[in-house]
């Protein structure tokens, strides 16, 4: 006889425990199942150790999707205040970094405990080191067979994540369950991840490995981010690049502003004024690290002149090519080092309220499995949260 329960939920990561969590307390027979030894590796692993649990300023265009509106309903009605709040009713001192971004005080290991806590209230069965290893449909239900045995679910919720970070467990399984039930799955590949460059261009900025400067990033399709660019001894990655690796597509160049704060012409108008004599590689070195503007020589040759020896049109050439940096990376660094997975379950076929499927009910598909994802900054928790909340309701 199998082992019957209310709810299984596979994968328990961000998504999976949260969900659980709810559905127990409602008073639901959970049984919350992951193939790790611990949950919430990513949790643990995520904001440096502390966690970026959500953003002040989570809004729909912060997330992407082929149904851009899919993320609305779940985001509108388990906010980032909702979370905020239950990390304080758990005592988590938190506070914000930059751009919005919340993390916790003390440690990632604080929202971990707090969601177990809450499968716990919820009387939650979990059990690790556990793959299903097929799935099928039922008279009530469906049929999990584990090596255990055999477990009934009146309902499934897929919560299992995308393909990012093989090393923390991550695998297929949930594309693999919506293709064996007729959901299709759009194609996937790696986002919030590094770029890799082409051997020429590696080799002239190899000595900046380690270097960061902030940076004004533009796709192809005009999308724009401001904030750091670190080169690597693979390419380039900094918060700038991974917000734009999300909108790249092969073979598309990348327009980088080395000089986004600043008004350089005024800049050097200024410094011809108070130190006509002074070089303009000195100059830039008081905008732009000293190991930047060495290298920027011998990508692009800067004058070897005095401010007041400089003509206009160098002037503008300079700053143009500095505004202007056009990249065209060779790839990324793929799934390995990728913080999310883009595309995945369907979202045509899955309900923006309580994420079941459409065609299977009792099928639910929540967090990162499903073809949503956020910004960098705390966005991507954000919609583990609120999917998780949304289907836990539905349940
Ligand atoms: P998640 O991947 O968290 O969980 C899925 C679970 O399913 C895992 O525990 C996995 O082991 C399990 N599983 C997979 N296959 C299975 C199978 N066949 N059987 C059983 N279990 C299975 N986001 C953010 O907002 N702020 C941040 O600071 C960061 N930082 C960050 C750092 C790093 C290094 C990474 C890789 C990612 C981030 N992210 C992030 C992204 C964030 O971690 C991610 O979007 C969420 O964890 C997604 O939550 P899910 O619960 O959907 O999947």
């Amino acid at each position: 006889m199998a082992e019957k329960f209310d709810v299984v939920v596979i994968g328990a990561g961000a998504a999976g425990m949260f969900c659980a969590a709810l559905a127990g307390q409602s008073g639901l027979r959970v049984l919350l199942l992951d193939n790790g030894k611990r949950p919430g590796r990513k949790i643990l692993m995520s904001g440096g150790g502390r966690c970026n649990f959500t953003n002040l300023y989570i809004e729909p265009a912060a997330y992407l999707s082929q149904n851009p509106h899919f993320c609305k309903s779940a985001l509108a009605r388990y906010t980032q205040w909702d979370f905020i709040d239950l990390m304080q009713r758990h005592g988590i001192a938190w506070h914000e970094k930059t751009l919005g971004q919340l993390f916790c005080d003390d440690s990632a290991q604080q929202v971990v405990d707090m969601l177990l806590n809450e499968c716990r209230a919820g009387q939650v069965t979990l059990r690790l080191r556990s793959e299903v290893s097929g799935i099928a449909r039922a008279d009530e239900g469906f049929v999990l067979n584990l090596p255990q045995g055999d477990i009934s679910a009146a309902q499934l919720v897929i919560a299992s994540g995308g393909l990012s970070m093989p090393g923390l467990g991550a695998t297929p399984f949930g594309y693999k369950v919506a293709q064996q039930f007729g959901l299709p799955v759009v194609p996937t590949r790696a986002a919030l991840v590094p770029f890799t460059l082409h051997k020429p261009l590696l080799e002239q900025i190899s000595q900046l490995s380690g270097v960061a400067v902030p940076a004004l990033v533009s796709a192809e399709n005009g999308t724009v981010f401001r904030e750091n660019l670190l080169f690597t001894h693979r390419g380039m990655s900094g918060p700038s690049m991974l917000q734009i690796s999300s909108y790249w597509h092969s073979g598309e160049y990348l327009t980088i502003n080395l000089l986004p704060d600043i008004d350089p012409l005024a800049f050097l108008a200024e410094e011809l004024n108070a130190h006509p004599n002074q070089s303009l590689k000195n100059t830039l070195s008081k905008i732009l690290p000293r190991r930047f503007v060495e290298c920027w020589h011998l990508l692009h040759g800067i004058p070897e002149c005095t401010l007041k020896q400089l003509t206009p049109r160098q002037q503008q050439e300079w700053v143009l090519a500095l505004q202007q940096w056009r990249v065209q990376p060779n790839g990324t660094e793929g799934y390995r080092t990728a913080e999310v997975t883009q595309g995945g379950v369907d979202t045509r076929y899955l309900s923006s309220k309580t994420m079941e499927s459409s065609q299977v009910p009792g099928l639910y598909f929540i967090g990162e499995v499903v073809d949503v994802i956020g910004w960098l900054g705390g966005y991507n928790f954000q919609w583990a949260w609120s999917s998780a909340w949304a289907c836990a309701q539905a349940l």
